[in-house]
């Protein structure tokens, strides 16, 4: 065996740069695809039929086609038809969000489908109109349902964060990819980076218990 973890310490801080440069569009991806995938949620519950197809075909598409062909198609095929340059940054966040929104609307509606139809019921009833009854009685009950799933998409953005570093973001990805290449060993570089998303995952895990915890509370 030939094991040399001393050859990645100069490397260290370039692929410590890589924790920043992933949580960076990883959080404003799931904030995108947050509220996209809520709206899109309240638009699949709707009356209007037409919007409601829209809708399904919507998360159809980006749940339908694999995710490292939807940031190609951003990155590469979309600029290159229409004549822009687009940074590898907005071509992350852009697909990103728009794929986890199409995830979050799912989980979202399932959620909101679930809340005990008397509630609805007795917010009619005392003539409660229908953004209040949303916003203050229903969704609240949903989010506390559906925050396990929400979790789980955020981890699996997270992990999936990874694809960037085929447009060559600069990623914690792609940085072991390079220290790897630079100094024609591979193991220590994957190995440490992937420590670090492990412990990022275990951090959103914790998150996710604690909210859960105190949402609990109020049972
Ligand atoms: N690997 C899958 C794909 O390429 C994962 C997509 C998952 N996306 C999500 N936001 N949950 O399609």
């Amino acid at each position: 065996m030939n094991l040399d973890f001393s050859q990645i310490v100069p490397y260290i801080p370039f692929m410590l740069e890589g924790i920043w440069v992933t949580l960076g569009f990883v959080i404003i991806a799931i904030v995108i695809g947050f509220f996209i995938g809520s709206f899109i949620a309240l638009v699949k519950i709707s009356h209007i039929k037409v919007l409601r197809w829209i809708a399904d075909f919507y998360t159809s598409v980006f749940r339908g086609t694999p995710l490292i062909l939807q940031l190609m198609f951003v990155y590469y095929a979309v600029p290159q038809v229409l004549g822009y340059d687009i940074s590898p940054f907005l071509s992350a966040i852009l697909t990103f969000g728009l794929n986890s929104s199409a995830y979050v609307s799912e989980i979202i509606r399932a959620g909101i489908e679930a809340v005990d139809k008397g509630q609805r019921e007795a917010a009619m009833a005392l003539g409660i109109p229908y953004r209040p009854m949303m916003i203050k009685i229903i969704l609240p009950q949903a989010m506390k349902n559906i925050l396990p799933a929400l979790m789980n998409e955020f981890i699996t953005l997270t992990k999936e964060s990874a694809i960037v570093s085929v447009i060559n973001y600069l990623d914690l990805m792609r940085r072991a990819q390079v220290v790897g290449a630079e100094l024609y060993r591979n193991f220590e570089a994957y190995i440490f980076v992937g420590a670090i998303y492990y412990v990022m995952v275990m951090m959103l895990t914790v998150l996710g218990k604690l909210l859960e915890r105190r949402l609990k509370k109020s049972d």
